[in-house]
């Protein structure tokens, strides 16, 4: 994710902003770039890749000055170049701002900056922060920031210095985290404490809507509407390993913490709820391909093939065109059937995958169009691809992924209802399915809050040698990851199964040591799913079973019952990913296991 620092005091600035940045760097980035006031004006110096390499640009070509803003760029909106890294400039070049986050109607700000006369360089949404501040600067910059964040959707932290109005940095925030730093004679401004910890302990936390001005000496906090805002001043008393990973022991926690943001980040601005549509401007399909697709093949590793079958169905279930789920390393070498209307959909979140990125290829040498769900924005799957559609989750830093499926899922829900509405699912379908959606981040909050429930669950389990995954329809795929996250940091044995599968084989596995998860909310399969439950029961297996609702003849059969709320039958599995991903976090983090870091993995596969 993006990170901002600032500095305004007797120092030198960018020492202090470099070394900040460093600090951030825990949090996954792709680019970086510092601004600061050299007394004539402002003097920006950017680079591609690690802050070493704009440690060694700084080096050769100095700036000196006392107030200045840096920033590591996670690419959201154009590839992870130097022109699009931050901060950026108005067309004077006297303002240059930094932020986290998406504006997302930039679209029509740019349209609209541009019928002014403004000049855009880069590809970013960032840029139009810069014109429009250019635009509202009457010689006072927190004002011009303040009219200018009134025309402004979406989200942001963000952090300003003008060379017209110098010594100063103004900050303002929505839903992108900011806070002041308070030193004597000087101030800081950070996404995230640990940038600054190194020189102050006090801290005032920025809460939405609020702005602020900060100078060597002085700090003041505002609305939108200059109103004085009182804040409290907290103090740190946390390491740094624990800041970064956001007072989480470890990053896979936290991620699985995120998704309640990370998949309304991957929704917003595209789910037209009103309309049960979805707006997905990178795919680059006109009309009439999205109508004339005669087959979707679908293509991914690991996590991301299990989101894939999940594709599959929604696909299947609603936009009644033909799917096909290849796992991306056999796909590669398979002869498969695909013509010029085949639209072949390739999922990862790396963007790297070696495999998934040879059967694009190959799918594009076959004359399929490509479409690329990806969460690393420039990746090589992105760039190549023919359209695409990112994540937006930020950067997954934990092996095992986790954010990332959910948002997977939730980008073949906007793929889905834009294929379906194109053919022939009403629009009163499609609200029905928007409107659900919508509610997802309050509903995996809900969950989260009873993360408690599954640490206990797994405090019971942690001992076990194998598990068992069973679930049905949209559930089976679920039922898939489950295992996977479990084998994969517990390295204990799991499998996954559809429920009804397993009176074929496995269930000769069945006896008192063989913990059995069910995935069996109140869905279509319900009932199915109880019988499957009998059947184990009847074989003396103890049952754990996620389900949507008190039920008497689950309850009497399930050893453990975890409830996920209610919901469609095609969003369950966003909702019952969350206690599976927990479960497996648990049982590792109790086994004293390297969560993070599990042996013999990496977090992105790029040989063969
Ligand atoms: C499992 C996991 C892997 C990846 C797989 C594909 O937790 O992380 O199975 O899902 O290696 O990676 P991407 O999605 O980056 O192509």
């Amino acid at each position: 994710m993006c990170g901002i620092v600032g500095y305004v005091g007797p120092r030198v600035a960018t020492p202090v902003l470099i070394e900040g940045l460093k600090r951030l760097e825990y949090r996954g980035y792709d680019s970086a770039g510092v601004a600061v006031m050299n007394g004539n004006g402002v003097e920006t110096r950017k680079a591609v890749g690690k802050i070493a390499a704009l440690e060694s640009v700084v080096g050769d070509d100095p700036v000196e000055g006392m107030t200045g803003i840096a920033h590591t760029r996670w690419a959201t909106h154009g590839a992870p170049n130097e022109c699009n890294a931050h901060p950026h400039h108005d067309c004077t070049g006297t303002i240059a701002v930094v932020h986290n986050g998406i504006i997302e109607n930039y679209g029509a700000l740019r349209t609209m900056l541009q019928g002014h006369g403004h000049t855009f360089v880069s590809e970013t949404d960032t840029e139009v922060l810069a014109h429009l501040i250019e635009a509202a600067f009457d010689g006072n910059l927190e004002e011009a920031v303040a009219d200018s964040l009134h025309l402004v959707e979406g989200t942001y932290g963000i952090a300003v210095v003008s060379s017209q109005d110098p010594v100063k940095i103004v900050a303002a925030r929505k839903g992108s985290p900011l806070l002041l730093g308070l030193g004597e004679g000087e101030n800081f401004l950070a996404s995230d404490v640990a940038a600054i910890l190194k020189y102050t302990r006090d801290v005032v936390y920025l809460d939405d809507g609020e702005l602020a001005v900060i100078t060597a000496d002085s700090y003041r906090v505002f609305d939108l509407q200059a109103v004085q805002r009182e804040k409290k001043v907290s103090k740190i008393d946390w390491d740094l390993d624990m800041i970064e990973k956001g007072g989480f022991a470890h990053f896979m926690l936290k991620e699985i913490f995120e998704q309640p943001t990370t998949i309304e980040n991957t929704m917003r601005g595209r789910l037209v709820t009103e309309e049960g549509f979805s707006k997905l401007g990178g795919i680059n399909l006109s009309r009439e391909e999205l109508q004339n697709i005669d087959n979707v093949v679908i293509t991914a590793c690991g996590t991301s093939w299990h989101s894939a079958l999940i594709g599959e169905l929604l696909i299947e279930d609603l936009a009644r065109i033909p799917v096909e789920v290849e796992y991306a390393s056999e796909f590669r070498y398979r002869n498969p059937i695909i013509t010029q209307r085949t639209l072949c959909v390739v999922i990862s979140q790396s963007g790297e995958t070696a495999d998934t990125l040879a059967a694009m290829r190959e799918a594009k040498r076959r004359g399929a169009k490509t479409l690329g769900l990806v969460n690393v924005v420039g990746s090589t799957i992105a760039r190549e691809d023919d359209g695409g559609i990112y994540l937006h989750a930020g950067p997954e830093i934990g092996v095992a992924s986790t954010k990332a499926f959910t948002s997977q899922v939730v980008a073949l829900l906007l793929l889905t209802l834009k294929l379906a509405r194109r053919r022939d699912m009403s629009a009163a379908r499609g609200r029905e399915i928007a409107q659900a959606m919508e509610h997802l981040p309050a509903q995996i909050r809900e969950i989260l809050d009873r993360a408690g429930e599954i640490e206990e669950l797994a405090e019971q389990f942690k001992d076990a040698s194998n598990f068992l995954y069973l679930g049905r329809g949209y559930n089976f795929p679920v039922a898939l990851e489950g295992a996977l996250k479990l084998k994969e940091i517990s390295y204990i044995h799991a499998e996954g199964y559809p429920a009804a599968e397993m009176k074929h084989g496995p269930i000769a596995l069945i006896d008192a040591n063989m913990p059995v998860v069910f995935i069996a909310p109140h869905d279509a399969v319900f009932d199915k799913v109880v019988s499957n439950v009998q059947e184990v029961k009847a074989r003396g297996g103890r049952v754990i079973a996620l389900t949507s609702r008190e039920e008497p003849t689950l309850k009497k059969l399930a050893d453990y019952e975890f409830r996920i709320p209610e919901t469609l039958d095609m969003l369950y599995p966003i909702l019952a990913a969350i206690p599976l991903q927990l479960l497996a976090y648990y049982i590792a983090a109790k086994r004293g296991l390297n969560v993070d870091q599990p042996r013999n993995l990496a977090k992105s596969v790029t040989v063969e």
